[in-house]
């Protein structure tokens, strides 16, 4: 999968795809990510990414040029199956759409900043628009990376024990079930009996347990849908 991301703010997404899964899935080809700086598709000689509003509102609002021309580019090296907007006025994201992004092929996402941007490119360049969250982020880069990493760790080879990203909560509307790992008991506090009987029939029902009480108690909204 290739992930093309615009951002007038590129450095801040230097780290979240330098480690971990995210690192090892670009290393291995399950995934590619592009950061394209904004800026560098201005034509002119102050490269303005921004400018005020027409009406008047506060703050400034990002210019439909250098968007159309830097997605322009990309549609003419390949073909797009989405490209999203980050906007906390989009659709929430959840496991779904994560699983859903994660069979595509291309992919660009627009990382939105000050007050918005120009409306013509959510009119005419946009098909899908995310949120992370019903709350206000400085710009959408931080959603970004949040959305990429939900996609990429569901790609067949991203994660060596792909049963790993199955049994992710959510994945079947159930949060999972706690883990422990040694020592078996610390400072008094123990691990549950069940779980070092050696038993994988008696384990697997506890887990199965411990998920619908965990999920009834801290989020029965999942159980409804
Ligand atoms: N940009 C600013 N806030 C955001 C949010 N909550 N989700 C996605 N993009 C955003």
């Amino acid at each position: 999968m290739r992930i093309d991301i615009l951002t007038v703010l590129p450095e801040l997404l230097d780290s979240p795809f330098a480690h971990s899964i995210i690192k090892r899935a670009q290393a291995k080809g399950v995934a590619e990510i592009h950061v394209h700086n904004i800026r560098n598709y201005t034509t002119d000689k102050h490269r303005t990414v921004d400018d005020y509003p027409f009406g008047g509102t506060a703050g400034m609002v990002m210019k439909v040029e250098p968007i159309f021309h830097l997605i322009s580019k990309l549609k003419s090296e390949r073909e797009y199956d989405e490209i999203i907007f980050m906007t906390p006025d989009g659709k929430t994201h959840n496991q779904l759409i994560a699983n859903e992004l994660s069979t595509l092929q291309n992919i660009i996402i627009l990382c939105g900043h000050y007050k918005g941007v120009d409306h013509r490119v959510r009119e005419h360049l946009i098909t899908r628009e995310i949120s992370v969250g019903d709350y206000v982020l400085s710009g959408g880069e931080l959603a970004a990376a949040v959305v990429v990493d939900s996609i990429i760790r569901l790609i067949p080879g991203a994660i060596s024990d792909e049963t790993s990203a199955l049994s992710d909560s959510f994945q079947d509307n159930l949060l999972s079930a706690p883990v422990y790992t040694r020592p078996a008991e610390f400072n008094g506090w123990k691990v549950p009996d069940v779980l070092l009987s050696g038993n994988a029939k008696e384990i697997e029902k506890w887990q199965e347990e411990q998920s619908l009480e965990r999920t009834t108690r801290l989020r029965p909204d999942l159980l409804i849908k």
